[in-house]
């Protein structure tokens, strides 16, 4: 048989220590005192245990995470016609204060950062190496946006015939909706939310059903900060509360990430409207791919994969679903992946040594479950589960026929191995699935590297790393086709989706 291979034997890239230094986009004051912890390679180790020790405490003492009532489609509807009533006067109140509250919010954030974890990991079971990298995000975010809105919510003269006067200015549309989902609950969730209010928009900000209490938690931070009480609505429910926000004639705009099918049921509902043509920003999932061929560094693959297949327990969109491998070296690479797969723990989120926590919910369990059972002829590996809601990583080894074709919302890492003189074939069929959120390739041939990302149908290509975390502001994030309408969240482009333009000519 295989024989497994530790990560710990394996060689600690150079670009790891660097990745954690990076710097990160200049417009994005560092943060105080968040620090990413460092693992040693068998990912269990803390480089910063002393500065860790206190905030675990926090954590651990930290009090029950407190949802908030679900409201009812009737609250839905009074929170809007409050938001309208409210929003001139947060449109015109000036960018330099909607933008200052934000950058308080971010700092409230990072002070607030055990409890906050502290809910992270009890209501969505967030790790706290993903806890702390989801609260740098919701900060990046929040500073990222004041700073952008800065930037581009300007006048602008344009030119013209003498005697004219041109003028380009740019608003907030009216009442924005902002649908959230559960895995990223609190930076997905207030990045939407501080994007529309940075330009000027009031917002319902409706979270998924299964993490309502780390959005009460945000919003708090939001009106305390100086968001005014009417500008900004909680309205935490399911698809009931959703549909009743996007079908209420009011809305103005829509926010939304989650699944390709909530997106498409949101275009329909807002298409039926017999109100104004209201705009639609859709994240959504992916299939995505990553291709290895025979000359990618075997050990840089086998870490990479680990961490965009199995980290965060797979419920990133993310994530790498199917990896495929050149026939020459999958047998040595798959070796390598279950190795270091197999030293991945599992357990509870609030402990330190815990490297994925369990999944959001019993149906989300039984999804995984029943996938795997269905290819259970394909299954290549699987860890051992400690029971409960944890889905243990787990490797499916496909035949050349096999089709990926949904998005798989879990630990479970498709392979199929390819010949190298049907590379063409590969990225058709990557293509084929109609997705395009992340892709990434390794490769030592920068030819070869060229031409497959001319190819790719994807929004977030990612060239010898791993393809997940992209930081605000150095890797905008988003996809294309049934991955989502393209906006890039993070990027400087993001805002303009957000506004409404004007443009005044005057005669002098
Ligand atoms: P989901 O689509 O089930 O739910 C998302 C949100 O939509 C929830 O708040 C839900 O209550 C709401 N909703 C459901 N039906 C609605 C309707 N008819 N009208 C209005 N709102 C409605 O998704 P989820 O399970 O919470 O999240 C996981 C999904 O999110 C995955 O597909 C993942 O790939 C995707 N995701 C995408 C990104 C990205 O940036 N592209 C990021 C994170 C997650
Ligand atoms: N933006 C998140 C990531 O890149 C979803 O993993």
């Amino acid at each position: 048989g295989d024989r497994a291979i530790p990560v710990s034997e394996l060689l600690e890239r150079p670009s790891d220590a660097l990745r954690d230094h990076a710097p990160r986009h200049p417009q994005i004051p560092l943060p105080k005192d968040i620090f990413r912890p460092r693992k040693n390679s068998a990912g269990i180790e803390f480089g910063h245990r002393a500065e860790l020790d206190p905030i675990t405490a926090a954590m651990q003492a930290a009090p029950a995470p407190q949802a908030p009532p679900e409201a009812t489609p009737a609250d839905a509807n009074r929170a809007m016609e409050t938001l309208a009533k409210a929003f001139p006067a947060w449109r015109d109140t000036p960018v330099e204060d909607r933008a200052a509250i934000l950058e308080t919010a971010a700092d409230a954030l990072e002070d607030d950062r055990a409890q906050l974890m502290s809910i992270l990991a009890r209501e969505a079971g967030k790790t706290i190496d993903d806890g702390i990298a989801e609260i740098r995000e919701a900060a990046d975010f929040l500073r990222y946006y004041a700073a952008e809105a800065r930037r581009i919510m300007v006048t602008t003269p344009l030119p013209g015939p003498a005697g004219e006067e041109n003028v380009h200015t740019l608003t907030g549309r009216g009442p924005f909706v902002a649908i959230a989902p559960w895995n990223f609950p609190l930076a997905i969730f207030l990045g939407q939310v501080a994007a529309a209010l940075a330009t000027g928009n009031t917002v319902a900000a409706k979270p998924a059903p299964q993490t309502p209490a780390i959005a009460k938690a945000a919003i708090d931070i939001l009106h305390k900060a100086g968001v005014p009480k009417d500008a900004l609505h909680l309205v935490p429910g399911g698809t009931e509360t959703g549909a009743a926000l996007t079908s209420h004639p009011d809305t103005a705009g829509v926010v939304f990430t989650g699944s390709t099918a909530t997106a498409k049921a949101i275009q329909r509902a807002l298409a039926a409207s017999d109100g104004p043509i209201v705009p639609l920003i859709a994240e959504t999932g992916g299939v995505n791919a990553m291709i290895a061929d025979a000359t990618a560094l075997p050990e840089q693959v086998a870490d990479d994969v680990t961490a965009s297949a199995f980290r965060s327990a797979g419920q990133r969109c993310s994530a790498c679903r199917i990896l495929y491998v050149q026939e020459d070296v999958a047998d040595r690479i798959l070796t390598m992946i279950t190795g270091a797969a197999a030293t991945l723990r599992m357990g509870d989120p609030l402990d330190p040594a815990t490297d994925i926590g369990p999944v959001i919910d019993q149906p989300a369990l039984d999804r995984l479950k029943a996938h795997v059972a269905h290819w259970q002829d394909r299954l290549h590996w699987q860890a051992d589960a400690p029971g409960g809601l944890f889905m243990p990583p787990t490797i499916l080894d496909l035949r050349p026929d096999d089709r990926l074709t949904e998005e798989i919302f879990g630990p479970i890492l498709h392979v199929k191995r390819y010949a190298a003189a049907d590379l063409d074939k590969v990225i058709e069929e990557i293509n084929a699935t109609g997705y395009g959120l992340t892709f990434a390739i390794h490769s030592r041939i920068e030819a070869k590297i060229a031409k497959v990302l001319g190819r790719i149908e994807a929004g977030n290509l990612y060239v010898n790393r791993n393809q997940i975390g992209a930081i605000v502001g150095s890797q905008p994030f988003g996809g294309r086709g049934l991955s989502g309408t393209g906006p890039k969240a993070g990027g400087p482009l993001y805002l303009t989706r957000f506004v409404e333009e004007r443009v005044t000519s005057t005669d002098t």
